[in-house]
């Protein structure tokens, strides 16, 4: 099975967020399986030296698009056994940061047209080709219109992942007819068009032969008006080819057994863990203690997040004994706030604002409780992360958060973390002192403690799940389909 995954971020290459995480992870986990999974992703100035280094030049050629015409060079590598390929374009890709460009509707429908033409060169004929949200839309959508007759794809059929139903590549029609060169047909309600506008989503939602997305909370949710972007009639109508499947973590990438960024190697043990705290404290010049309850953070600072929560209760928070650790970059009122709080109170949270991968290690590891309050999370792998390095999540229960973190229950001593329902920052504040006055009865907290360490978090399941769905889909080619030739 042959299936081509095509992602605008892919551990170790190039990450904002959790799908590169996914994009890291899962292809190599499919590829245990047996199958082969190619992961294809425009090259980035960002990409490290040390992993271009394993990249050759395959192919050189010209991609068209509306009435432009650029150049492609398509790159090679194989790394821990997946097999990368680059989108090479210097005007579109060499820039700092992934996205967040004036032209990212030209950059991204580049992308999705030079994978359409880089298959030619690949020497590989996809069963499959796996898109993951708005920045490769455009694919499934190309598969069916501009290439439906095309060799290059034949019998190709096509998933589309949405991780994040809020962000949805929308575009003026008449840019997006322009970068195309797709017809009025095309920008109809049943098409591309939404609410006036064009939509690069809805060419995955509409035209991909299977959606997915990642958790079943979530599948759930974004049928409904309140999670569904606007998109909810869409989502009910294909339901019937919607599934959820759950996010994991690689859990040899992210083990506190062997991680370069920690100060003390550990697994179960609370004291050996603890020894990352105090190394955590010093480092960020906090009081150092190993007793007294850190609270980590590791987040985009966006409303998604619930730092509305956060905010509210904050000063209240930190009257407690406790101490506080923000990582992130993101919305200034957030980043503002934050600062704003560490002036405040010197003694008890620090705000380390950017982007650093030590230094989520070092957080998940010398935190003892994870805040992630979302107002919704399609999976979330910040508070699986906080789990593998024993840090207990309070989260919302919403979306992958309530499918991977229950509630500790004191009746049944079950439970790996924290939760409360509704979005109220009452309903937050009272989950914190819970897990705080939890904290600090020694037996109750490793128990929790030993209830996270025993779930399973990898992607041993979903990775079966994904197989399933794949081998679903082709069953369902037409009896007089057959596999092209590849000579
Ligand atoms: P999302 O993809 O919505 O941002 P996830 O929880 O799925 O949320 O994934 C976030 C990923 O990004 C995790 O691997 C997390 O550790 C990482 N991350 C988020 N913010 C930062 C940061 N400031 N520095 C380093 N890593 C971060
Ligand atoms: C998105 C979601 C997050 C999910 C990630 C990977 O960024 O916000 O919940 O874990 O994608 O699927």
């Amino acid at each position: 099975m042959n299936i081509l995954f095509a992602t605008s971020e892919a551990v170790p290459l190039a990450k904002t967020g959790g799908l590169a995480d996914v994009a890291g992870a899962l292809p190599k986990a499919l590829n245990k399986r047996g199958v082969d999974v190619r992961v294809v992703l425009p090259k980035y100035e960002d990409i490290a030296e040390q992993y271009l280094a394993y990249f050759e030049t395959i192919a050189e050629f010209q991609v068209s698009f509306g009435w432009r015409n650029q150049y492609c060079g398509l790159q090679r590598g194989t790394i821990d056994g997946v097999t990368y390929y680059l989108i090479d374009n210097e005007l579109y890709f060499k820039r700092r940061g992934l996205y967040g460009y004036g032209d990212d509707a030209e950059r991204f429908v580049f992308f999705s047209f030079a994978v359409m033409e880089a298959v030619r060169y690949m020497d590989f004929h996809p069963n499959i080709v796996h898109c993951n949200d708005w920045q490769t839309g455009l694919i499934p959508f190309l598969l069916r219109t501009r290439y439906a007759f095309d060799p290059a794809w034949a019998y190709t059929k096509s998933v589309f992942t949405i991780h994040n139903l809020k962000y949805q590549g929308i575009f003026g029609i008449d840019l997006l007819k322009e970068l195309t060169g797709a017809g009025d047909d095309l920008f109809v309600a049943e098409s591309l068009e939404f609410y006036g506008a064009a939509s690069c989503m809805k060419g995955g939602l509409v035209y991909a032969d299977k959606l997915t997305t990642v958790s079943e909370s979530y599948a759930q949710e974004i049928q409904t008006p309140y999670y569904g972007e606007n998109l909810d009639s869409l989502l009910r109508y294909r339901a019937g080819d919607l599934v959820g499947i759950v996010n994991g973590i690689d859990e040899d990438l992210y083990d506190p057994m062997n991680d370069m960024a920690l100060h003390t190697p550990y697994r179960n043990s609370i004291s050996r863990k603890r020894k990352n705290k105090v190394d955590l404290q010093a480092e960020l010049g906090l009081p150092q203690s190993s007793s007294i309850p850190l609270i980590g953070i590791v987040s985009r600072l966006v409303e998604q997040k619930g730092f509305d929560l956060i905010a509210a209760t904050i000063d209240e928070v930190l009257e407690e004994d406790v101490q506080l650790v923000v990582l992130g970059a993101g919305e200034t009122h957030y980043e503002q706030l934050f600062a704003d709080v560490a002036r405040r109170h010197p003694e008890k949270a620090v705000v380390w604002h950017g982007y650093s991968e030590r230094m989520a290690r070092r957080v998940y590891a010398g935190s003892d409780i994870f805040a992630m309050p979302s107002k919704f999370e399609p999976c979330g792998l910040s508070q699986l992360l906080a789990l593998r390095y024993r840090s207990v999540p309070i989260v919302r229960e919403t979306g992958g958060l309530k499918d991977t973190v229950q509630a500790y229950n004191e009746y049944t001593g079950e439970g790996n973390g924290f939760s409360f329902s509704n979005y109220n920052a009452h309903d937050y504040l009272y989950t914190v002192k819970r897990a705080l006055a939890c904290y600090n009865d020694e037996e109750t907290w490793k128990k929790i403690v030993e209830n996270g360490s025993r779930g399973d978090y990898s992607w041993d399941v979903s990775a079966k799940a994904y197989l399933n769905m794949y081998a679903q889909l082709l069953a369902h080619r037409k009896e007089n389909e057959r596999w092209p030739v590849i000579s």
